[in-house]
């Protein structure tokens, strides 16, 4: 990220703190400002842009809950953060689940954590700059972006460079058995061509590499920190869209073994991005809950895709804000990218073919039976996709036959 140049203004009623602020900051590529009241601020912002404000919260006149949700609600495209020495009090915590701050730093700081916390925050404002006002201010709404899961990061940590620290690995994974269950079926499945039975989770991982490894392990925890606690009214069903992905997983794989059968890496690319594809959907109903549950019931009853009404509804789609977890979480940019571009893979600057598989392998899981959305219309392929991939009707046929046989044993019946 560009971080030069990026504007930050520190609020808070004690000259010293803005003092040790203003001595901390003073090396760091940003343009920061320091006032000393919340009525101040509200002057100063009324004649600059700012990408971040940081406000402590007891102040005379107005305090920073009051100021910060007044920031919310005229620039909600502005990042807000809290220093306080009152983390644990009733009406922080408020400020936090409703949203008028999205992170708390406590006083006093650590120097390092403040910048870390900082960067992080610019990281985010840059990248939702890239998707315009109307999705920064989507995204600011939202209270807190949840953090890449630790079971992701904790399996990542067992790979540096070419090295992997297997059993490290299967320590962790053997501690988890909804993902154990998912490796062994996995390694003993269709798709990865296994003859021998597949009983161990250290077999497992050499079958399936260390990539497929950390990608259900993902899906996995991403399913589970996201749609865990979403009421039945969300509309979401969580069978139903882990189905969708494994399908469309399975299909995007299939496709490009058809054109690229010794080619395991692209292989493993278009699984990996076929199963994250739909992460924005989670997304959606866990922070857009009702408005995304009317966007499920306006897709079915219309003729438009659900990621049309989404547009409508939300001001963005969930390709749009599940490319945007993928990029705050650093995953590779071909996951990113896939997941951006599934309904327009046209678009798709990078690994096209990648893109394009995952686009009609989702297109074929609806088909096929296994969508989500509730969609009854038919979705076609593009005869220029049909042409690419063979698809010709015994080809089809194929293809639903063995999605069908793995989805079977992976407990997914529609
Ligand atoms: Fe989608
Ligand atoms: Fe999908």
């Amino acid at each position: 990220m560009n971080e030069a140049g990026a504007k930050i203004l520190f609020v808070d009623d004690e000259k010293s703190i803005l003092s040790s602020l203003q001595r901390l900051m003073f090396d760091e590529p940003w343009e920061c400002q320091f006032v000393q009241s919340a009525k101040e601020a509200l002057t100063f912002l009324e004649k600059n842009a700012i990408d971040l404000v940081v406000s402590d919260v007891v102040m005379p006149e107005m305090d920073g809950i009051e100021f910060l949700a007044e920031v919310q609600r005229r620039y909600p495209s502005i990042i807000r953060i809290f220093l306080t020495g009152f983390a644990r009090r009733e009406n922080v915590t408020r400020a936090l689940t409703e949203g008028y701050s999205q992170q708390i730093i406590p006083k006093p700081w650590l120097d390092q954590e403040l910048k870390d916390v900082i960067r992080s925050a610019l990281r985010q404002s840059d990248q939702q700059k890239k998707h315009g006002p109307k999705f920064q201010e989507l995204i600011n709404s939202i209270p807190l972006l949840p953090p890449l899961p630790k079971s992701y990061s904790q399996v990542q940590d067992c790979i540096i460079g070419e090295e992997v620290d297997i059993e490290k690995m299967v320590d962790l994974i053997s501690r988890d058995v909804a993902i154990t269950s998912a490796l062994l079926h996995w390694a003993n499945s269709a798709l990865f061509g296994q003859r021998f039975r597949v009983d161990t989770v250290k077999k497992a991982i050499v079958v399936l590499g260390t990539n497929i490894v950390k990608s259900l392990i993902l899906s996995e925890s991403v399913n589970r920190t996201l749609a865990g606690n979403l009421p039945t009214s969300a509309g979401f069903d969580l069978l139903k869209f882990k189905c969708h992905s494994i399908a469309t997983a399975t299909m995007s794989c299939m496709l490009i073994k058809s054109l690229h059968g010794s080619d395991a890496e692209l292989q493993d690319r278009a699984f990996i991005a076929g199963l994250l594809h739909d992460m924005g959907k989670l997304t959606a109903a866990s922070f857009f809950t009702e408005k995304f549950a009317a966007a499920v019931e306006k897709a079915k009853e219309g003729s438009c895709s659900l990621y049309e009404v989404e547009k409508e509804l939300l001001g963005a789609d969930h390709a749009e804000l599940g490319s945007f977890l993928a990029e705050w979480w650093t995953l590779p940019p071909y996951i990113t990218n896939a997941i951006r571009w599934h309904h327009e893979p046209i678009f798709g600057a990078i690994d096209q073919e990648v893109v394009s598989a995952v686009h009609v392998a989702n297109l074929l899981s609806h088909q096929f039976g296994y969508g989500d959305d509730g969609k009854k219309t038919a979705y076609e392929i593009a005869e220029e996709y049909r042409e690419s991939f063979y698809l010709t009707d015994e080809r089809l046929e194929i293809l639903q036959v063995e999605t069908g046989t793995i989805l079977k044993a992976l407990c997914c019946r529609q």
